[in-house]
């Protein structure tokens, strides 16, 4: 029990009020070193989030929000009119620095309506109002993630093997986290689980993440390459696939972290469930399907020499690497949102959950 809470009370984003001072675990040090680092600049606060110090969709988004009120923070009081302006700009700057997770945008227009609402108040009100939106976010995102692994939880038994790819945990949210939210809350309650994680090409959060926080829970994990992913479930190994989501369009295509779609397909051609975990702040009914969500694509030094010793392919070398591809809904069993499980058709069902308001 221990163990666990010191997995899923993990602080990976913490903003100390008295100090005034916003810092997020490191995320690229682990699973070799945990360690804090303090963000002040906007220009330290684009590169955490580019670099993935801080990474996973709601955790980038929660960051954002402290972000905007740290930086509304250094805005100049004798300039009013101008507050918001600079602010907006911060936003955008910010805004920039990842296309594909729509919690960054999300969190970053909640924290702009705010100060539209209170602009033209005192600035030590205004701030307040700031940083209360950016707690608020914080708390909402714990309140959602113990929700979800509820009801995660209900799509598996005890002894059941699942597999999951990059990391979904507390590191990348905050708390059980999502798709590690019902395995963690499961433990928590005495079951047994036999997750399998991918390592996770190019940037390797099965490996360096995943398994360090279920090991670290007491979780019976076993780490396997991306490729490993069809032997496990042809052994019989694997009852249910659980992944997170840095976006799901209105049809319910979902966009993960590249290699997803390749775990759904193999799910579907082993009949195995294949769920994706998410809040609603994922969910981006703007977004009519997977075409039109935008794909990160990054530095091919990621797949070329980023974890070697030696370059592993010539310097000229071309090289495509997507951060990300689209899960197509038809391979999706179901969404696991905060407020309940979404089944096909999901044009009416992740519509409803915004209809009702619940
Ligand atoms: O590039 P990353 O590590 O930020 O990608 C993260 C993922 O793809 C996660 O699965 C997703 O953000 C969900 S986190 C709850």
């Amino acid at each position: 029990m221990k163990d666990i809470q010191k997995v899923t009370h993990v602080q990976n984003i913490r903003y100390d009020k008295e100090a005034e001072a916003l810092y997020i675990i490191d995320q690229t040090r682990l699973p070799n070193e945990e360690k804090e680092i303090r963000l002040e600049t906007a220009e330290e606060m684009y590169t955490a989030i580019q670099t993935l110090q801080v990474r996973g969709a709601p955790a980038i988004g929660i960051c954002a929000a402290y972000c905007l009120y740290a930086l509304a923070r250094t805005i100049p009081e004798e300039e009013p009119e101008a507050f918001l302006e600079k602010l907006r700009a911060y936003g955008a700057y910010l805004n920039s620095s990842r296309p594909t997770a729509v919690n960054l945008s999300w969190a970053i227009r909640a924290m702009l309506a705010t100060a539209e609402e209170h602009w033209n108040e005192e600035r030590a009100a205004l701030l307040e109002a700031l940083y209360q939106k950016a707690a608020a976010i914080h708390e909402d995102d714990i309140a959602k993630c113990a929700a979800i692994s509820e009801y995660g939880l209900t799509l598996v038994k005890d002894g059941d093997g699942i597999l999951t790819h990059c990391n979904a945990g507390p590191l990348a949210t905050s708390r059980y986290g999502t798709a590690l939210g019902p395995i963690l809350l499961g433990t928590e309650r005495g079951m047994r689980f036999r997750v399998f994680s991918d390592e996770t090409r190019p940037l390797l959060q099965g490996a360096r993440l995943t398994s360090y926080e279920l090991h670290r829970a007491g979780v019976d994990v076993t780490l396997v390459c991306d490729n490993m992913a069809s032997i496990v479930m042809k052994n019989g190994w694997v009852q249910a696939c659980f992944v997170g989501c840095d976006r799901v369009a209105a049809n319910g295509d979902a966009a993960n972290k590249i290699g997803t779609s390749g775990v759904a397909i193999l799910a579907k051609h082993y009949g195995i469930p294949f769920y994706v975990l998410g809040p609603t702040s994922t969910i981006d009914l703007n977004c009519p399907d997977g075409d039109h969500i935008p794909i990160e694509e990054r530095n091919p030094e990621e797949i070329k020499t980023l974890w070697y010793e030696k370059p592993m392919a010539l310097s000229d070398i071309k090289c495509y690497n997507p951060a990300f591809d689209v899960t197509d809904h038809s391979l999706i069993s179901g969404i696991v949102t905060e407020k309940g499980i979404c089944r096909a058709p999901y044009t009416e069902s992740l519509a409803a959950l915004f209809d009702n308001k619940t």
